[in-house]
């Protein structure tokens, strides 16, 4: 029997964890018998290495002009960015199947073959980036069952962990390596039902550690009068694996030492934490945001759970009790929260033959619904009285946070007589823009729907927006009077 597994690919750390046969998710070890595999990919000795090895050979190049490793590639996915590697140039897919190849292949040292695999995202992901992770883990030749936001993983985790209480409503806090998500959602027993998420798509530990290392870097300079190059810091003694090591002592103790060039520098909790300070303010902003957008009010929550590496800062639990008023609930690993929850959802959405009777009792309790996590629309045109003439504006199907599945229909009218066309545009924003601004709106699709001649204005056209569970969405645009239909279908699972 395929062994079903879930994988968390993380901008600093990747997991992989098994629902195993008696429906529990357990993680799964790498090859150096380690949980968390560092995401990085490096050429070494012409041989292609990820993970531990890859990440010293990352830290070596960090600074260099010529590089044979990349890392944080995550926060690329989606767009054109290049990595040159030696003589080779990797797109953040490339490198990202690597990763994926990597753990399948430890996957299936340890388990055997493996079943159809989950792939968690962050919640803010654009649609591009989705693609980009199934393209990935395409190239790398996983068969995928599906993607699933990492706080809404780390949700289906907890409710599964039976340590919240029965029924209530929670807020999922997921601050990782490279982006922070914050989810709301009702929980009753092991159902999670996302009422609403937003997030912030380069916003997390990576940050931290350079703002860490320029701290260092002003100490030292203050203490011996010497400069040190920010390029070249990396290489001066401030490596960024190092600082890591240290900014994560700073999450125990208020005070560290960093030994470097011979010196030997003392660094206070309050100093790095006035450094991160810009950046725990937009995670301030964002949970407020969140919170409107859910329509709820801190005190409607019954707790906050944890996810990611960083919500152990001290300065980012403060956030937390700031926000919310609450004490965040620390009751799992927030490391692995995310993995185990995909290893839970991939159970779930599992044929039900292909598990044992324990597996299928497990997944049979669990239930999960997300919600649209952008605004789609499309392009319409709307009339200025004043101006007598028409402007275009971005009318909105599907507001963000409808539970999905869903169906919508919006009507629109003609504004020309003799009009022989429509655009038929499928647009995707963060917040809820009227203007046709193309600076926040992305355009996933466009078609033209052709219209009879000699009518005049006000021909009635009919939009329906169909977002299915896989997050495939089917687009229909149709002129009511002659029944000409233009369908336009935006597989999120496939591409345009
Ligand atoms: N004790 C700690 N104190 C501060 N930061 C920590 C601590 N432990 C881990 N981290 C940080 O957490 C981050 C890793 O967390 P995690 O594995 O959840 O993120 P990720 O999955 O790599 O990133 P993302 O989910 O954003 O793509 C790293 O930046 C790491 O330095
Ligand atoms: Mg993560």
């Amino acid at each position: 029997m395929n062994s079903v597994v879930g994988i968390d690919l993380g901008t600093t750390y990747s997991a992989v964890a098994q629902f195993d046969e008696f429906g529990r998710p357990v993680m799964v070890a790498d090859q150096d018998g380690k949980y968390l595999l560092p995401s990085c990919v490096a050429l070494i000795h012409n041989e292609w290495r990820v993970g531990t090895d890859a990440w010293g050979q990352w830290a070596a190049d960090h600074g260099m002009d010529q590089k044979s490793s990349a890392a944080r590639f995550k926060r690329e996915m989606g767009t054109s960015k290049h990595y040159p590697i030696a003589e080779h140039s990797l797109t953040p897919v490339e490198l990202s199947s690597h990763m994926l190849k990597c753990m399948a292949a430890y996957a299936k040292k340890a388990l055997g073959p493996i079943a159809p695999v989950v792939i968690t995202v962050p919640a803010n992901f654009s649609n591009e980036a989705r693609q980009a992770t199934i393209d990935a883990a395409e190239d790398a030749g996983i068969n995928l069952a599906n993607i699933i936001n990492e706080p809404t993983a780390a949700a289906l985790y907890y409710a599964y962990s039976g340590k919240l209480d029965q029924t209530g409503t929670y807020a999922i806090f997921d601050l990782g390596g490279g982006t922070f998500d914050i989810t709301i959602a009702k929980f009753d027993g092991k159902s999670v039902d996302v009422i609403w998420s937003d997030g912030i798509a380069r916003l997390g530990g990576v940050d931290f550690d350079e703002a860490l290392q320029m701290a260092l870097k002003e100490k030292y300079e203050q203490l011996t009068g010497e400069e040190i190059s920010a390029q070249n810091i990396s290489h001066e003694g401030f490596d960024l694996r190092r600082v890591q090591d240290l900014k994560h002592s700073l999450s125990r103790r208020d005070k560290v030492t960093f030994f470097v060039r011979g010196q030997v520098i003392e660094i206070l909790r309050e100093e790095f934490e006035s450094k991160i300070s810009n950046f725990v303010t937009q995670i301030q902003l964002c949970c407020e945001n969140a919170l409107d957008g859910a329509d709820l009010d801190a005190s409607a929550l019954d707790g906050v759970i944890l996810a990611g590496g960083s919500t152990r800062i001290p300065a980012i639990q403060q956030c937390v009790r700031e926000v919310f008023g609450k004490e965040p609930l620390s009751i799992a690993n927030v490391d692995e929260v995310v993995a185990l929850g995909a290893a839970l959802y991939a159970g779930h959405r599992s044929d039900q033959d292909v598990l044992t009777k324990l597996q299928q009792a497990s997944a049979a309790e669990l239930s999960v619904q997300d919600v649209a996590n952008k605004h789609f629309g499309t392009k319409a045109l709307s009339w200025d009285e004043d101006l007598e003439r028409p402007f275009e504006i971005n009318s909105i199907i599907i507001p963000k946070g409808t539970p999905i599945p869903c169906s919508e229909t919006e009507s629109y009218l003609t504004v020309m007589p003799d009009q022989t066309s429509v655009d038929c545009s499928i647009t995707e924003c963060d917040h809820e823009e009227i203007d046709y601004d193309s600076r926040f709106i992305r355009v996933l699709g466009e078609g033209t729907l052709k219209l009879p001649p000699g009518r005049p204005a006000g021909q009635e056209i009919i939009v329906t927006y169909e977002y299915d569970i896989n997050q495939i969405m089917h687009c229909h645009f149709e002129d009511v009077e002659s029944g000409e239909k233009k369908e336009i279908t935006i597989d999120l699972m496939k591409g345009v």
